[in-house]
């Protein structure tokens, strides 16, 4: 059962005014469930990742508290099945994506990569770790949905589907009905993909608004005979997007995965696995800014380097490599985004294999969170300061889904982010 949030609590709370002052619990809430202890733990933030599972994917919630540290929260249905590509189901990495499970705001959106389907929740301010469905889950208007991205400004959402009917679509988030689809914004990637995917090769990666809302960015791995790329269309105010996009070969990269902006400057960091990094740069662009200049970098011993992050507290971008459980700090010169340097690389424990990770600004501080299957945990590191992360506490995610009953596998699970204010 959930607790009722505090948000209501609160105005029931002014009812019992009778009730003796040092009672500090939620009023609706009295019992705490000890195999929940975040539930309404009271944030300051919240963390979520998902199962995936084929018979139920289910979004998984975690308290954060002030000092970053996670307390089991919830496993909430997210109104569809999961799904895992080709070829070796029985390994971890089921979407080969970042952003399965994206949060902005107060909103998250969860792909269902098993049911052509997208949901939208709600997540409480005053207790992260409860998350609550908006309206019901949606069709994505393609197959094999991977990866979600939120409008920080308009709030909309577009979704990147991986499989048979690919390409992207998108959503504006009505607070009754949850996603409503946006006529004109459909659009395919033209791959030739199975569903599900038979194998990673020229699928999808991540899909990702710039900043300022204007364009919509997709990521595409590549294979032997065709180098992977980035497709870009403008969005319009209404919207829809371009009819069609403009594609972006990487100079020297092949295998386009994580997009992340790169902080003061128009461009982007693109993990490319089994090389690296690609920076697109889109200073010299056309007027609508989808042409982009690109750099190929090598980061040294990388054999699967799929995800990245930004640190507000430190400025410097993290990636990391799951075959070699290796996270990698790497800094970026806004001024000239081909100025990119190695900071520091952590090795992680080896075989954890982290996938899908965040980074989650907490006061003033950021803490790094790393999904790693490969020992069912979320490892943990302090991002003191530039070129010193420290390694603390991991999370047992087998334990927390046992307790509630609810199936967390390795092989199934992706995607992670974090709702926080700062
Ligand atoms: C961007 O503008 C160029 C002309 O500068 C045009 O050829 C291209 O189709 C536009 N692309 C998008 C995605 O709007």
């Amino acid at each position: 059962m959930h607790c009722i949030s505090l948000a209501l609590a609160l105005s029931a709370a002014a009812l019992v005014s009778a009730a003796p002052a040092n009672a500090k619990q939620n009023p609706i809430c009295n019992t705490q469930d000890k195999n929940r202890p975040g539930l309404n733990a009271g944030g300051p933030a919240g963390l979520y990742w998902m199962s995936n599972e084929p018979n139920g994917n289910f979004v998984f919630t975690a308290n954060l508290d002030n000092d970053g540290k996670m307390l089991f929260g919830d496993a909430v249905y997210a109104g569809g099945n999961g799904a895992h590509m080709g070829p070796d189901t029985s390994k971890p990495n089921p979407l080969q994506s970042q952003g399965s499970v994206k949060v902005v705001g107060d909103k998250l959106v969860v792909v269902n990569a098993g049911s052509d389907t997208a949901s939208v929740f709600q997540i409480d301010f005053q207790n992260p770790a409860f998350i609550r469905m908006i309206g019901q889950p949606i069709s994505t208007q393609g197959n094999f949905p991977v990866s979600a991205t939120i409008d920080v400004t308009t709030g909309n959402a577009c979704i990147l589907n991986a499989g048979e009917k690919n390409g992207v679509s998108c959503y504006t988030v009505d607070l009754r009905k949850g996603l409503v689809p946006i006529p004109n914004s459909v659009r395919s990637l033209n791959l030739k993909l199975k569903t599900p995917p038979e194998n990673p090769d020229n699928t999808p990666s991540q899909i990702l608004f710039s900043d300022d809302g204007k364009r919509l960015f997709a990521s595409v791995k590549g294979s032997k005979d065709n180098t992977g790329f980035l497709a870009v269309w403008t969005v319009n105010d209404d919207g829809s997007l371009s009819p069609d996009f403009e594609k972006n070969v990487p100079n020297g990269g092949a295998n386009p995965a994580s997009l992340t902006v790169v902080r003061g400057a128009d461009a982007l960091m693109n993990t490319d696995i089994g090389k690296g990094l690609n920076i697109f740069d889109f200073t010299k662009s056309n007027n609508n800014k989808t042409k982009a200049e690109t750099q190929d970098f090598q980061v040294g011993g990388s054999s699967h380097v799929a995800w990245g992050e930004f640190s507000d507290a430190t400025r410097n971008y993290y990636i990391s490599d799951s075959d070699t459980a290796t996270y990698t700090e790497l800094s970026i010169d806004p001024k000239n985004p081909n100025n990119v340097k190695g900071v520091k690389q952590y090795p992680q424990k080896k075989g954890s294999f982290p996938i899908d990770q965040e980074v989650v600004l907490i006061n003033g501080k950021d803490h790094a969170y790393l999904l790693s299957p490969g020992a069912m945990t979320m490892q943990i590191l302090d991002l003191v300061a530039p070129g010193d992360a420290q390694q603390r506490d991991s999370f047992d995610l087998t334990q927390a889904a046992k307790n509630i009953g609810v199936t967390l596998n390795a092989a199934n699970m992706q995607g992670v982010n974090a709702f926080f204010t700062g």
